[in-house]
């Protein structure tokens, strides 16, 4: 069992992918293997916390202690993670949630008779802008992945989103989606920028978690 520093706080995470459903069979999707947010949760549970756990398709178990919501879309991931915020202390977005999904649901599986076809897609909800533009609000965790320019597209989330920490990974290379490790560094809004080094994501997770409940400590006094 962990120091139960998390003992008293619900810890709310979401992790995986969602998917945008285009008709019966297919849908656009992204690489997250949900690995980064069940660390996490993991982790939270192990530190005394209550833990939500809502989760995007993946093949992964139960951390255990946790209570798991499993959901498919944007839409729906929304939904779960607004359902469960009112009574969080802190909310930690690391699922990779979609950005765009199609327009029209197709109701039959979609036919190849013409050479090339164009999807009309539309904006999902932004589950932590939307969290983010309350008055009354758990902290607020966002992730950032990025293939270049890391660090400013982070402050920029941060920003507009208006979140109290994001942790920026490179993706790529081997690193960030679907495998074992990942590099994470986490930019608050206060300014402070804290690199929490390259290791797997069980140990970012632990890292990550020090950071929030250091702060969680200085903004409640306990
Ligand atoms: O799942 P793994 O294989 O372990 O990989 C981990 C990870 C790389 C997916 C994870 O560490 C990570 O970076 N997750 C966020 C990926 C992402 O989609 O980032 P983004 O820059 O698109 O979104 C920024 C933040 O806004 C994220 O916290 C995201 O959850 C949130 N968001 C995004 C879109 C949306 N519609 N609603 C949101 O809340």
């Amino acid at each position: 069992p962990g120091s139960g520093r998390l003992a008293g706080r619900h810890v709310l995470v979401s992790a995986g992918p969602t998917y945008e459903d285009l008709d019966p069979v297919r849908y656009l999707g992204n690489r997250s293997s949900g690995r980064m947010g069940f660390a996490i949760a993991g982790r939270a549970a192990a530190l005394g916390a209550s833990v939500t756990l809502v989760a995007g398709p993946v093949a992964l178990p139960t951390p255990a202690g946790v209570r798991r919501t499993d959901v498919r879309s944007a839409a729906q991931m929304r939904d779960a993670v607004l359902a469960a915020a009112g009574s969080a202390d802190v909310y930690i977005g690391a699922a990779a949630v979609a950005d765009y999904r199609p327009r029209l649901l197709a109701a039959d599986k979609i036919k190849k008779t013409q050479d090339s076809l164009t999807l009309e897609l539309e904006r999902t909800p932004d589950i932590l802008g939307e969290l983010g533009s309350r008055r009354q609000r758990p902290m607020l965790v966002g992730f950032a992945a990025e293939t270049g320019d890391v660090e400013s597209y982070a402050r920029d989330k941060l920003a507009r989103k208006n979140l109290d920490l994001i942790a920026a990974n490179h993706v790529g290379e081997g690193k960030g989606f679907e495998v074992a490790d990942n590099a994470l560094v986490v930019y608050a809004a206060d300014g402070a920028v804290i690199d929490l080094g390259e290791a797997d994501k069980t140990e970012l997770a632990a890292r990550l978690l020090d950071v929030v409940v250091d702060r969680l400590v200085e903004k409640d006094g306990r």
